[in-house]
């Protein structure tokens, strides 16, 4: 059974379980599996006709083992996990007639609309499973940039082991991201909107990171995240990578590109790993609008943070990526103590120059590129004239970076990562196609329906959030509790 340690080295190693229902490690670092498996071409031929459920159930057994839950147990909680998305293939591959060999892949079918519905319908449910199991209860908090936080309130509303606390920064997400979370009924959601965050969705985690540092308040109040800072999430986005690579090699053992519009690295380092796993992928594009800090590292060697920009691919408007973290211990050798150098420095001083050795061992086989509003502006018209396809900012930043880096890349087949549906952006749809009214593609019933409900939201400023948190949580697990939950 593979165990799971800290990629800072602190405290011992865990199993699937107390990884997940943790989410940090003791020490603060990012659990880690202890060996990851290893995926043949000959298994992955074997996988090439299955669904995108029969292969997430093939590749999540490899982590989880049948000591964690039986084979059918684990059937059933990916079923019920999807049930909700729209389409049967659940992530779907669209081709673009514009370009040649080059796939989206649809990753927003889910019920809030981003690929944020594919890693948390697992956690989430996965969470849960284990709770009702161990008849616990926890309070989760995320922080969102405008996906997490929608995706984790839809899947966590209304079940009775699970507090959620979502985390956003006011202002600095759509309306119709706001709405997804503020419009659910339920009491065991709470989301907070937090005004005054300099550095937008980065402000958040860090006070994360604060109260999970407070033992004793973790203690009381079962403390958890499914925040990418949980492994679950990024075991769970490895599939998508398979199935992608199923769904579009011609013949297994060929190599493909990859575009992946990224943030906290979390989709990617799930990329990563998937290759290190044995996915035949030439290329990882990490693609970065003008907030470019994967850029700046795999491009200058510099983890360096930098006053923010809004963009209008506001959700990967993120300064700290802290899942490279994560990739970067498979990358030097499992070496926890050099991570935890590395990170704590960062943390220390917003900078760190990596030498020209460790450069090597993570950049091999990921190119990069910043893409400017302009241009995500410009792909997203152009590409709505040529295939009447409507990208939304994100998937537009992936599709303008792999364009950036045609030549390197070749022609190979590319996939890019769509991860939101244009219904979320609507305002910056309009402005690219400098239109006054949405075209139907650029809508969505549930974005329509959600502008009739009633809100609920918590309020905050960055400065008190910390306290605000310790005693509203506090009191809402004292309240549920004393009245049995
Ligand atoms: C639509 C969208 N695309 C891309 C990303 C980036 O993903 P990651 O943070 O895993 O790099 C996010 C979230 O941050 C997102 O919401």
């Amino acid at each position: 059974m593979i165990q799971f340690v800290s990629n800072k080295g602190g405290g011992s190693a865990v199993d699937f379980e107390t990884a997940i229902l943790d989410g940090f490690a003791i020490d603060g670092g990012l659990y880690v599996p202890q060996r990851l498996p290893q995926i043949s071409l000959e298994t992955l031929k074997e996988w090439e006709h299955l669904s995108y459920i029969d292969l997430a159930f093939e590749v999540l057994s490899l982590f989880m083992g049948p000591s964690v839950m039986t084979e059918i147990e684990l059937r059933q909680l990916l079923q019920n996990a999807y049930a909700s998305f729209e389409k049967s293939t659940i992530i779907p591959l669209h081709q673009l007639k514009s370009r040649k060999e080059t796939y989206v892949m649809e990753l927003f079918y889910g019920p809030t609309l981003s690929f944020k519905d594919v890693g948390l319908a697992f956690l989430v449910n996965l969470v849960d499973f284990f709770l009702k199991r161990r008849n616990e209860h926890k309070s989760l908090i995320v922080a969102t940039t405008g996906d997490t936080g929608p995706a984790t309130a839809f899947f966590t509303a209304g079940k009775s082991n699970l507090s959620a606390w979502i985390l956003y920064p006011k202002g600095l997400i759509t309306a119709e991201q706001e709405r997804q979370m503020t419009t659910l009924p339920h009491s065991n959601i709470h989301p907070v909107g937090v005004s005054n965050c300099l550095d937008g969705g980065d402000d958040l985690d860090l006070v994360i990171a604060k109260l999970y540092a407070n033992i004793p308040f973790k203690n009381k109040v079962h403390l958890s995240s499914v925040n990418s800072i949980n492994w679950g999430r990024v075991m769970m986005q490895t599939v998508h990578y398979f199935y992608a690579y199923l769904q579009v090699a011609d013949t297994i053992g060929e190599e493909i590109n990859m575009s992946v519009p990224s943030g906290a690295f979390g989709n990617l380092c799930a990329g990563g790993l998937a290759r290190k796993m044995g996915l035949p992928v030439h290329t990882f594009v990490v693609a970065n609008n003008t907030n470019a800090c994967l850029h700046r590292i795999f491009s200058k060697s510099v983890f360096l943070k930098k006053p923010i920009f809004e963009t209008p691919s506001s959700a990967i408007d993120i300064l700290i990526p802290y899942n490279f973290w994560r990739f970067l211990y498979f990358c030097v050798g499992e070496d926890a103590p050099k991570i935890k150098k590395w990170s704590d420095a960062f943390n220390a001083t917003g900078k760190v120059q990596f030498d020209e050795e460790t450069h090597a061992s993570y950049s091999e086989g990921f190119l990069s590129s910043s893409i400017s509003d302009e241009r995500t502006l410009e792909l997203i018209k152009e590409v709505f004239a040529k295939d009447n396809y409507l990208l939304d900012p994100h998937g537009a930043v992936a599709l303008a970076a792999a364009e950036d880096l045609k030549e390197p890349l070749g022609d190979r087949k590319l996939v890019c990562m769509a991860t939101a549906h244009p219904a979320k952006f609507p305002q910056v749809i309009k402005d690219a196609l400098q239109v006054k009214t949405l075209p139907d593609k650029g809508k969505h019933p549930s974005i329509d329906a959600a502008k009739a409900l009633g809100e609920k939201v918590y309020s905050s400023t960055h400065s008190d959030l910390e306290e605000d948190l310790l005693k509203m949580m506090t009191a809402d697990w004292d309240l549920k509790h004393n009245n049995t939950y």
